[in-house]
């Protein structure tokens, strides 16, 4: 894989992207060529909210560990929302067994989750994993923080649009990490902007993700480029490599109605 791919100049291009984004851009794909995780990952920071999520997450049964390399780039994107008065309300689109659930919960504290899952898995989880058990695992695991957790079970379209509808809870951090293709993508995208505050932080997890069977253009990235030039005014990036991490920086009057 080139270093630097056709694809970072897609996203630079539709974030109207600085130097500055190249460079972490670069740095990440040096890291991952290199197999480093990069000298941040060493932090007190990260290093304290990698032992509480540990704790939070050692009752747990886990078939994947799939969140866990995010921690070095979630810690700093995510520190004023640690730091703010109020606690965090965070929106989760595909919550799995709940591991990046429990992570949000530990780092930031008093936050509340709200968990949209259709717990039927995607497309690529169809061979080698045992997604009957998902949901039981997911209750078991955010079970000892009842009353942070609300579990919105159904396919996160319709469930995203219900909370848009109801006009009520808006959003300090939305996580897009449910289905993985493009259309599903931006569509969680779009609805999840709206109910994102303004300062709120936005995260797309698997951008670098490869399915060839849904084809190139149906990936993850597709949806981010053109979600990203949509509200090309309105957001900074804060980190693109396998993830894109971007604060809105407002928020329309009819986005809040
Ligand atoms: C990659 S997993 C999430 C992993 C989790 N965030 C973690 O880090 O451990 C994707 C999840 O999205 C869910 N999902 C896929 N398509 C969905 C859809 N259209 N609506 C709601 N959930 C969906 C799947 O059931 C699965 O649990």
């Amino acid at each position: 894989m080139p270093l630097l791919s056709s694809n970072t100049f897609a996203l630079l291009r539709a974030s109207h992207g600085s130097w500055r984004d190249v460079a972490r851009h670069w740095r990440y794909r040096l890291d991952r060529a290199l197999r480093r995780t990069g000298p941040k990952a060493t932090s007190p920071d990260i290093v304290a909210a990698r032992a509480a999520f540990e704790r939070a997450s050692a009752h747990g049964e886990f078939s994947t560990t799939w969140f866990d390399a995010s921690i070095p780039v979630w810690v700093p994107a995510l520190a004023p929302h640690a730091r703010a008065t109020h606690p965090a309300r965070v929106l989760e689109i595909g919550s799995w067994e709940g591991r990046s659930t429990l992570f949000f919960l530990s780092y930031l504290p008093g936050s509340h989750v709200t968990a949209v899952d259709s717990f039927a898995g995607g497309d690529e989880h169809a061979a080698g994993y045992e997604v009957s058990a998902t949901e039981r695992r997911f209750d078991a695991n955010v079970a000892p923080f009842t009353g942070r957790v609300t579990k919105r079970k159904g396919l996160s379209g319709a469930q995203l649009a219900a909370l848009v509808a109801e006009g009520g809870e808006r959003f300090d951090v939305v996580y897009v990490d449910g289905s993985h293709f493009a259309d599903d993508t931006l569509l969680d995208a779009l609805l999840g902007w709206r109910l994102l505050m303004a300062g709120g932080t936005m995260i797309f997890d698997d951008y670098l993700w490869r399915f060839e069977r849904y084809g190139l253009a149906r990936n993850p990235s597709a949806a981010v480029h053109l979600f990203l030039k949509l509200v090309a005014a309105d957001h900074a990036v804060l980190h693109a490599g396998y993830q894109v991490l971007v604060r809105k920086t407002r928020s329309l009057t009819h986005y809040t109605g």
